[in-house]
């Protein structure tokens, strides 16, 4: 019998991961909050911060391996998954040329792989009225020039999440696929890199934790897609109307590339 009701955060060591984790300590139906990164430092800094409900495991998520060995930890746990939310991801801002293979592999491994493969480690441990939440982006919605591997990492983890959800009705768990436009987060730092080409305007930029709010709200209430904001509404409706190479060229003037 498991006894134990968690949530699950990976990425929970700063921005939008973080604000997730705010919200679920007070949670009282929670016993623990898991959250996954690698930096151990921040994420003991979270347990001090919020207490003994926050349980750190620093963890590199884009290699699988350990992923299945974090599937072995959760059966010594005695847990029963009331939520995920897979939003460990990074982004590289600039020409496919500026970035090394290892790199791109990296991203597909991290965004992609790693979203897919901690939803099955987890699944075994939840059951009826557990929710996913898998971060994609505002990205999702169409083909991005200079951000091409991380926008089609979030359309690959828009969609999946939207087929699993139905996939996973006759068990009355619920994925959310949540698609937020620009959040004030870490991912900039790191993913605006020194390049000809590349990201520089940000426009319409949310704090996270309304965001987060919000695709908790949206989980809840078993939506399968999570989006904030007038702008980000706005994008998606227009991308299911126009053709794709008008979109990017819209994209590619409001950036002033070429
Ligand atoms: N900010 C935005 O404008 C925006 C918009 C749409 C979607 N998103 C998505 O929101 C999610 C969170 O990003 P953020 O904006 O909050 O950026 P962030 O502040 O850079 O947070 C990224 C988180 O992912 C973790 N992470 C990175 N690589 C990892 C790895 N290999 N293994 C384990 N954890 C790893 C980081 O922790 P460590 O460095 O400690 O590992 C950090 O906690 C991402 O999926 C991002 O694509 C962001």
């Amino acid at each position: 019998m498991n006894n134990m009701n968690a949530a699950v955060i990976t990425g929970a060591s700063s921005g939008f991961g973080k604000e997730f984790a705010k919200l679920l300590i007070n949670d009282k139906s929670l016993d623990k909050i898991f959250v996954l990164s690698r930096n151990e430092e921040k994420l003991n800094n979270l347990k001090s911060e919020f207490g003994d409900k926050i349980q750190p495991y620093a963890v590199d998520l884009s290699d699988v391996e350990n992923i299945k060995n974090f599937g072995k930890f959760l059966e010594t746990q005695n847990v029963n998954i009331k939520i995920l939310i897979n939003n460990a991801g990074f982004a590289k801002f600039c020409s496919y040329e500026d970035i090394s293979i290892d790199e791109s592999l990296n991203m597909i491994n991290l965004n992609i792989s790693g979203v897919v493969a901690m939803g099955l480690v987890c699944l075994p441990f939840m059951e009826k009225g557990s929710h996913i939440l898998n971060i994609a982006s505002q990205a999702a919605f169409q083909p991005v020039p200079y951000q091409n591997i991380y926008s089609a990492t979030k359309s690959f983890v828009k969609n999946y999440s939207q087929a699993l959800n139905v996939e996973l009705k006759e068990k009355g768990i619920t994925v959310t696929a949540v698609c937020p436009g620009w959040m004030r987060t870490e991912l900039y730092n790191r993913g605006c890199i020194n390049t000809k080409k590349g990201t520089t305007k940000f426009v319409f930029m949310a704090e996270p934790d309304v965001v987060a709010k919000k695709a908790l709200k949206d989980a809840y209430n078993g939506k399968d897609i999570s989006v904030y904001g007038l702008y980000v509404n706005m994008c998606r409706i227009l991308s299911k109307f126009l053709p794709e190479k008008l979109i990017m060229k819209i994209w590619l003037l409001q950036q002033g590339l070429k």
